[in-house]
């Protein structure tokens, strides 16, 4: 009986393999049917134990992710890693995806309809090594019951020290002064040579008030600011008591704030939300920090207002694209800092990452809670 039912399975699975082809390039309806099939079809043949003790395969995007997120699963699944330390070439993962109950993806891949739908019905869940997902089509993911995990709260704290080092390198004007150490820029002492702004009496608006603006205001408060605002779709009045922030409008807080610092997520309601209308509104002192997303940003209305001294500086830790090419006009300016996308680059942090995406997998592949789910 063992034998005949393993035969029909596989005859089953041959089929339904011949028919992802086709179906994967229709109607997300077509495919749900598709879904039910082939989850049916081992609801039927359960007590096969070739299929019930497969390990469930898992591709993952990154050799270089920390070891201890990828033990974790090769102790409990299959697991396929691609081979070089860069993103993956959208071909090789289209091609790799197909057949894995499982993605371990970072940011740096578009995981769209077409990435999803390649993989077939058996793909159960999708987790990045981030907190931000919007490179994942949630809603492709929503109607197919996939589940998706991602990495908040690890990575809080990381970056928001990273924010502040950004902020205190752009106000004060680090790098640049580093430089003339080098390129014979330092002369003997002068009073007004390389004069930037104290956060001390400064008023600070942070778009974005969740877990990582919450610890940049704590962080900011030893700094003494005159105030805190911030500016979020929903009020956070317990949060913002804690740490002494008063809420503000969108306009308010671009036309009163000596120094903005982004920390939001990227969203249909954020994308180029600081466009040229908003920063002509900014104070001349200003300083415009963005260690949220490049997309929240329109970049070339940002250099056209540095360019001008309509503001300031800025500190950048994502831009559009990352990396920035070489040829970038916002390289040729003084008046900005950029690093490259390193919030949440320090070793714990990111050790830490790894094993929350993989342990995210594993809890999804056994229908269990996984540690932080979309
Ligand atoms: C980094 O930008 C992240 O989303 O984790």
């Amino acid at each position: 009986m063992l034998f005949w039912t393993t035969i029909y399975t596989h005859k089953i699975m041959f089929t339904l393999a011949n028919v992802h082809n086709f179906v994967e390039q229709q109607s997300i309806k077509a495919y749900k049917i598709y879904q039910l099939l082939y989850h049916s079809d081992k609801i039927l043949f359960k007590n096969c134990s070739q299929m019930s003790n497969a390990k469930k395969s898992v591709y993952v995007t990154r050799p270089d992710v920390a070891a201890v997120g990828l033990d974790i699963l090769k102790k409990e699944c299959d697991v396929t890693v691609w081979s070089k330390c860069e993103p993956v070439p959208r071909e090789e993962l289209l091609k790799q995806i197909v057949g894995k109950s499982a993605l371990f993806c970072a940011l740096t891949e578009k995981i769209d309809k077409e990435v999803i739908t390649r993989a077939g019905p058996q793909l159960k869940c999708i987790a990045t090594i981030s907190v931000g997902y919007e490179h994942i089509d949630l809603e492709t993911c929503k109607s197919l019951g996939i589940r998706v995990g991602y990495t908040p709260d690890v990575l809080t704290d990381a970056t928001a020290e990273l924010t502040m080092a950004l902020l205190l390198a752009t106000s004060r004007r680090l790098f640049e002064a580093n430089k003339d150490v080098y390129n014979g820029g330092w002369k003997p002492w002068s009073p007004n040579y390389m004069c930037g702004q104290g956060l001390k009496s400064c008023q600070v608006g942070l778009f974005g008030f969740g877990r990582i603006g919450q610890e940049i205001a704590a962080r900011l408060v030893p700094f003494k600011p005159k105030r805190i605002t911030y500016t979020t779709r929903n009020k956070q009045a317990d949060a913002a008591t804690k740490v002494g922030a008063s809420y503000a409008t969108f306009e308010e807080m671009i036309s009163e704030s000596d120094i903005i610092i982004v920390c939001c997520a990227l969203t249909p309601e954020t994308k180029e939300k600081f466009d040229k209308s908003a920063f002509t509104k900014m104070k001349k002192n200003c300083i415009f920090i963005n260690t949220a997303r490049g997309g929240i940003v329109d970049q070339n209305a940002l250099y056209e207002v540095l360019k001008q001294k309509q503001i300031m500086a800025a500190g950048l830790d994502v831009t559009t694209p990352e990396p920035l090419p070489l040829d970038d006009p916002l390289l040729k300016l003084n008046n900005v800092v950029i690093l490259p996308h390193i919030g949440s680059a320090d070793i714990e942090t990111r050790n830490q990452m790894s094993q929350i995406t993989a342990l995210n997998i594993v809890a999804a592949l056994k229908d269990e809670r996984m540690i932080a789910e979309v």
